[in-house]
Parts: C-alpha cells; sequence; structure tokens
C-alpha cells in the first residue's frame, strides 16, 4: 500500500497539502468500512463534460461506472482509453498498476478537479468503483467531499451461499443478489445446488436428474412442518443460464462455487436413477423429499455411482471456471451403509473399520476426481470425520472446534459457523415475528444484526498462530426449507449480509458498531428504492397483535 500511496500522492500534489480533521458535511458513509480514509479540504462537483478514462484491463468495469453515473447525473458520461489524448474536463481515471503488490488493494483519489482509482489488479479497482459508488451524491448539484481512501479486504473468502434445492429462484432474482453482493465487495458466490428435495442443475448426460430430481410431490405450507400442501413443485437451471449466472458474476469480480451435496443430501438424484443409492436394502424406495431434515437415502460406493460423479464433474467443470467445487459432506446418515450387504463388502476391501472411514474413503475417490481436473474439493466440516484428503478444504458450520482442528492440520478452512452466519435464523425475537403471520416463520435461532456485526471468524486459540493464515474467510447462509419466495429471502438477507459484509472486509480495529449503524441508513435507503425488501433493525418492534384481529 506503500506504493499506492506514493505513486497517487506523487500525481496530485496537492491534494494532501491541507488535509482537515475537522467535521464537514455529507461523509463518506460505506459498507465495509475502508482500511484508511483521510478527508481533505474541497470538493468534487460532477458536471457535464464528465468522462470515466480507463485502462483497456478494465473497460467492462468503466463502462459499468459510466453508466451508474449516467443514472446519477444525467450527463452522457463517456469513457475513453488511458492512452488516447482527448482530455475532458473532468475525468475519473480507472488505472491498473504495473505492481507486483495483492491486486486486491486500491486506493481511490476524490481531489477537487478529478477522482483516480489506482490498483495493481482489476480486482482492487473494481473495489474502488464500488466504494465510490457508494459515496457519489445523488442529489442535483451536489458535490462529494475531497477524500483519500486506501483500502484492501481483511479475507480473501468473502461470501454469500444460497440454497435451491428447497426452494428454486428465477435467474434474475440470482444475478439481482449478484449486483447487491458485488456492492458489498463480496466475491464468492456459494450456489448449493442440489438436494433431497430437489435437483436444480441441468446435467446433459443424465436427463432425468432434473426430468424426475427437480420435481417433487407437495411441500410444507409455513407454519405446519409435518403438512403437505398436495402440489408438485420444482424447477431447475439450464446449462445457459447457468453460464449466464456464471459470466454476470465473473464480470462482477465473483467466482461461483457449485455444491453437488454427497453423499447424503442426495434423494432427489437417487430417485431420478435408483441404482446410485443402496438398492440391495430392504424397502428400498428413493423419492424426491417432500419434507425437511435429514434423509436416510445416500448414495451407494459402488463403481458405477463413481463413474457418475465423473461424468457429473465434467459438466460441472464445464460449467463452472471455480478453482473449487463444494462436495457437501454434511450429514450423510450411516443407516443405509450399515444395512446394505454391498457398502459393507466395500469396507471389508478397502480394510476399513466404520462408516466413517467409508464416507472418507467416498470423498477421498471424490477429492482424485477433481484434483484430475486442476480442482479442489471443498467440503462441510463433516468432511474430516473418518479421515481428510490431504489439500482438501473445510467450510465449517458447527463448532469452532472443528476450525482450529483442521487448521492445525494444515486444511484452509472457510468459516460458515451456525451461531454467527445462519441467515435462516430468526432476526427479531421469533414471537414478534410469528405473530405477524405463518410466512414470517424461520427454521429456528435467532440472530440479530449486532450478533452477526460481532462475529470474529478467527477462533481465539489460532490468534497469532501460523495456522490463523489457514482461515481464508467467511461467508453467509441462505438455506430456504422456510423461504417460498424472493422477498422472504430479501428480508431473511438484509441487512444482516451488510454486517458480514464488514466482517469479511474490514480490519477488527476498524469495526465499531455505532459507526456501522450510521452508515447502514443509506443502505437500507439505497436497497429499498431498488426494491429490495429488508428487515428494519431500526424500527420500534410492533406490538403484538393477537392472532386473528389483523
Ligand atoms: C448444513 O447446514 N447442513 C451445512
Amino acid at each position: 500500500m506503500e506504493l499506492l500511496g506514493s505513486l497517487l500522492l506523487a500525481a496530485f500534489p496537492l491534494a494532501l497539502q491541507t488535509p482537515s480533521n475537522e467535521s464537514q458535511p455529507a461523509p463518506w458513509l460505506v459498507i465495509p468500512q475502508p482500511k484508511s480514509l483521510a478527508y481533505m479540504d474541497g470538493e468534487f462537483c460532477p458536471q457535464e463534460g464528465l468522462a470515466v478514462r480507463f485502462d483497456a484491463r478494465v473497460q467492462w468495469e468503466a463502462e459499468f461506472l459510466a453508466e451508474r453515473l449516467r443514472e446519477f447525473t444525467g450527463f452522457p458520461v463517456p469513457t475513453v482509453r488511458e492512452e488516447l489524448r482527448i482530455l475532458y474536463p473532468q475525468e475519473i481515471h480507472l488505472e491498473v498498476l504495473d505492481s507486483e503488490s495483492n491486486p486486491t488493494q486500491y486506493q481511490l483519489l476524490a481531489h477537487p478537479e478529478r477522482i483516480h482509482v489506482a490498483a495493481p489488479g482489476t480486482a482492487g479497482v473494481w473495489s474502488g468503483i464500488q466504494t465510490l459508488l457508494q459515496v457519489w451524491p445523488t442529489e442535483p448539484q451536489a458535490c462529494l467531499r475531497a477524500c483519500l481512501v486506501t483500502d484492501e479486504p481483511r479475507f480473501a473468502w468473502r461470501g454469500l451461499h444460497l440454497d435451491v434445492g428447497r426452494h428454486w429462484f428465477a435467474k434474475d432474482d440470482i444475478l439481482s443478489l449478484l449486483d447487491w453482493m458485488a456492492v458489498h465487495k463480496l466475491n464468492v458466490f456459494h450456489w448449493h445446488l442440489t438436494e433431497d428435495q430437489g435437483w436444480r442443475l441441468e446435467i446433459k448426460k443424465y436427463p432425468k436428474l432434473t426430468s424426475v430430481g427437480a420435481y417433487r410431490a407437495s411441500t410444507p405450507p409455513y407454519g405446519d412442518r409435518r403438512g403437505s400442501d398436495g402440489e408438485r413443485y420444482g424447477g431447475f437451471y439450464t446449462q445457459a443460464e447457468v453460464r449466464e449466472i456464471v459470466r454476470y458474476a465473473a464480470q462482477r469480480h465473483i467466482t461461483v462455487v457449485p455444491e453437488i451435496d454427497m453423499p447424503g443430501h442426495m434423494a432427489a438424484a437417487i430417485a431420478a436413477y435408483p441404482e446410485l443409492g443402496n438398492d440391495d436394502i430392504p424397502d428400498y424406495d428413493p423419492q424426491v423429499q417432500t419434507h425437511w431434515g435429514v434423509k436416510p437415502y445416500t448414495l451407494s460406493p459402488k463403481e458405477e455411482t463413481f463413474a457418475w460423479i465423473d461424468d457429473v464433474f465434467e459438466e460441472v467443470c464445464d460449467l463452472f471456471p471455480s478453482t473449487y467445487v463444494h462436495v457437501g459432506g454434511d450429514e450423510a446418515p450411516k443407516g443405509q451403509w450399515k444395512q446394505s450387504a454391498f457398502a459393507q463388502s466395500v469396507m471389508q476391501r478397502e480394510h476399513l473399520h466404520n462408516e466413517d472411514e467409508l464416507q472418507a474413503y467416498f470423498l477421498g475417490r471424490v477429492s482424485k476426481l477433481l484434483e484430475k481436473r486442476g480442482r479442489k474439493m471443498l467440503g462441510w466440516d463433516e468432511i474430516r470425520e473418518g479421515g481428510l484428503a490431504p489439500g482438501a478444504t473445510v467450510m465449517v458450520w458447527r463448532g469452532w472446534n472443528h476450525a482450529v482442528a483442521a487448521a492445525q492440520a494444515g486444511h484452509d478452512v472457510i468459516m460458515a459457523p451456525t451461531s454467527h452466519t445462519y441467515f435462516d435464523y430468526y432476526q427479531a425475537d421469533p414471537k414478534t415475528e410469528l405473530t405477524r403471520g405463518d410466512e414470517y416463520e424461520c427454521i429456528g435461532g435467532f440472530l440479530p444484526l449486532e450478533k452477526v456485526y460481532a462475529f470474529e471468524p478467527i477462533p481465539k486459540e489460532l490468534l497469532g498462530s501460523e495456522a490463523a493464515q489457514r482461515i481464508l474467510g467467511c461467508q453467509g447462509q441462505l438455506w430456504t426449507e422456510y423461504v417460498k419466495t424472493w422477498d422472504k429471502l430479501e428480508y431473511l438477507a438484509w441487512p444482516r449480509v451488510c454486517a458480514l459484509a464488514e466482517v469479511a472486509w474490514t480490519q477488527p480495529t476498524k469495526r465499531d458498531w455505532n459507526s456501522f449503524q450510521q452508515r447502514l441508513r443509506p443502505m437500507l435507503a439505497r436497497l429499498q428504492a431498488a426494491g429490495v425488501r429488508t428487515f428494519d433493525p431500526f424500527a420500534e418492534p410492533e406490538p403484538a397483535v393477537p392472532a386473528g384481529q389483523d
């Protein structure tokens, strides 16, 4: 960052000549809070004739910025290649520095005469654009306070997960989520594509995965977990739609990490292709599941199953350029493997002592199928049970102890604990929420905004140790058993995702709950103005209305 600072200051020697810390109107209210923000005298007042000058490597980003500025200002806002000698009265210069520094750093200088975003990589320029757009004056004739921002992320993995297995959501809704992730400098979209209740990814070689596996006979209504609405439900994403989503995300510097959950959470696939399951057990009758919870159906450790996984990965790896492929591994009950003579014969053949070791054997084989394609295996923390393939990355959702043990054993770790990152938990007191109607039902729990904000992803046992470097970052989880509509999803996501973004990006010394609340008000207003439904953490709790009176 020293390098960046000296470059920009050399280019604009006047900018910091009279730094002022006096309080002035219109502070820069940014989420996530940047590493350093230094106000200066003066203001940048956007005028007609404003142009975006860009390095060819950030042409798309420049067009994106110019388009937003056209919306804000009503001016034409042309874009111009860096090297062209056309000068405009006002310029925003997007510069990619020839530097070996961390490409996710950036510096943003808003000088009274011009704006300059400089970064050693395109990702940094993109982050600088996001900061600028958050503070851009929206009132006509308004100006932007002069300021120098020097910024970089705390964690490389800043994620948001979405379960489309329990409920399917439209492509355009997913694109809008990606837009808001980008605003918050989140860079990983973990797409949970397969579940007991629905397989949502078109696989050309196995059409029944979607023609059969994407549809279930019914769904529990809100407020009646054992009930059935009796309506066939389903949907899936075609490969063309997936490619569009992956491309849209990549343009916004977001990697889409697909999850194909195995060997459990596979009932829909097994319903489509029953030979993939433990078909030598009594009462074998795989169906796409119609109720939530952990289900007994697991993949059988047959060679045919591994060949099927290999084929599925062939298409998955073609669709998703992500280094990581998430293989789930969570909540796989071992009952069917205990019952299956075939599964037991594999245990004997491989000298395995128990079904946990069989799962480790299974995932070890799966890991090799990814390795041969140059990909890395990622899974929920259960993948450690029975022994874990070296090089696998662990996504911790249960206790901190799993993170400590995995990191100390040399595995990379992503923190996704239920305690701070499960956004399917109630955001307000469940009693108050439920008086508003059954549609406010959540899976359970209570995770208010302040608790998300207080999340510290590095377990205290690792602080100061080498192993702390193993914590790649963190992510929020959007599980959707109790999310039938996109507006409910938004209500659960926002503004908890804002808090998670600050946890993932901002240095802990710069985190401040009071400041965050102040910065959250304009962000909430922005979300709401764009039609996003948010929970309002500033609203007075509504008085409980007895059922039947509203
Ligand atoms: C999980 O919540 N089963 C990862």
